[in-house]
């Protein structure tokens, strides 16, 4: 039996079932379920897609939202130009009356890669079409017993010649499943794949070395001061400018230098009564570190004055809005 033949028959008994976006050929659900699942895993998408399907039943009610709205229901998915692209490709599909039905034209939205654009297509459209997503290429890399890097430029021509002629959606989905639930990056399951005869990697012993680690930098280290400005109950925060970092969510501000006080005067017009630094967090983004110094400020008088870009909000407000992880992370530590 063939490699997609193979595939095709442990995907029958032994693949996902009933996961969300599953059971539906609604180019519109599934769009969103890929974009969800770029970086992501299944378990943390599932309770968003859902959330999101609730508020946005058709790409109409998405495309209609404010990017604020969209922002927040993302909150907490992280890499947030997915989110922007999301809203942004909602409107496009609306402007042109309707979804793009190949692949080719797909991957004209914003957001949508080679891969995101084949797996829309084969599980909407039944398109003959190769994905090369994280887990697939693994799969592929260890099945061929490829470990140089690039990967891609190597495994796009192998993932298309496996194409079956028919079962294209059976096949994607095996693909898929397979390298998340047996074909893992450690201690892979042999045992329970149904290419293991095949395959290069098992054979010569080198799953742990193949795909070979992506050569990195050692990741920079960024270090920032967060001014926590608190007055009655209510949280200063300020949108950040998009395109850019966490751009359209809001944050709170950040302190420039020692001169916090002075700073608050000048810029927010407001005086610090007394100041606590509260426990420091990490996050890390695609490039480089980021080490979270929060300092919570308690004001003493201020005008409650929200400008464009700066709002104060209430805190059970602020863990709602669109935030990223450490925001909703420090808001809710004040919230007890
Ligand atoms: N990862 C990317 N797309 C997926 C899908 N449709 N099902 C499960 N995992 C995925």
């Amino acid at each position: 039996m063939s490699f997609a033949g193979k595939l095709i028959a442990w995907q029958r008994r032994h693949g996902r079932r009933g996961l969300p976006w599953q059971g539906t050929a609604d180019p519109y659900r599934i769009w969103l379920s890929e974009v969800m699942l770029q970086q992501t895993q299944v378990s943390a998408v599932i309770p968003y897609y859902e959330r999101f399907l609730r508020r946005f039943p058709a790409v109409a009610a998405l495309a209609a939202a404010s990017e604020d709205e969209v922002l927040r229901l993302w909150s907490g998915l992280g890499y947030y130009a997915r989110g922007r692209n999301l809203h942004a490709a909602a409107k496009a599909v609306v402007a042109q009356a309707g979804f793009p039905e190949t692949s080719k034209q797909l991957e004209e939205l914003p957001g949508v890669g080679r891969s995101t654009a084949a797996a829309i297509a084969v599980f909407a459209y039944g398109e003959r079409a190769a994905i090369l997503d994280g887990n697939v290429k693994r799969v592929l890399a260890r099945y061929f017993g490829i470990d140089g890097w690039p990967l891609d430029e190597r495994l796009w021509p192998l993932a298309e010649r496996l194409l079956p002629r028919q079962g294209v959606e059976a096949y994607t989905q095996a693909l898929m499943d397979l390298g998340a639930t047996a074909c893992t990056r450690n201690a892979p399951r042999c045992g329970a794949c149904p290419v293991a005869n095949g395959c290069e990697a098992k054979k010569t012993g080198r799953t742990a070395q193949i795909p070979a680690p992506r050569p990195r930098k050692a990741l920079p280290e960024k270090s920032v001061t967060w001014l926590l400005l608190r007055s009655r109950g209510r949280l200063l925060m300020e949108k950040r400018p998009a395109p850019g970092l966490w751009g359209g969510l809001w944050v709170f501000p950040e302190a420039p230098g020692r001169d916090v006080r002075g700073h608050c005067r000048r810029s927010f017009g407001c005086e610090i009564a007394s100041r606590t630094p509260l426990a420091p967090l990490e996050h890390g983004f695609t490039h480089f570190r980021l080490h979270i110094r929060p300092l919570l400020c308690q004001v003493a008088q201020k005008p409650l004055l929200s400008a464009p870009g700066r709002q104060w909000f209430a805190v059970d407000e602020a863990a709602a809005a669109a935030v990223p992880a450490p925001v909703r992370k420090l808001v809710l530590s004040l919230a007890k």
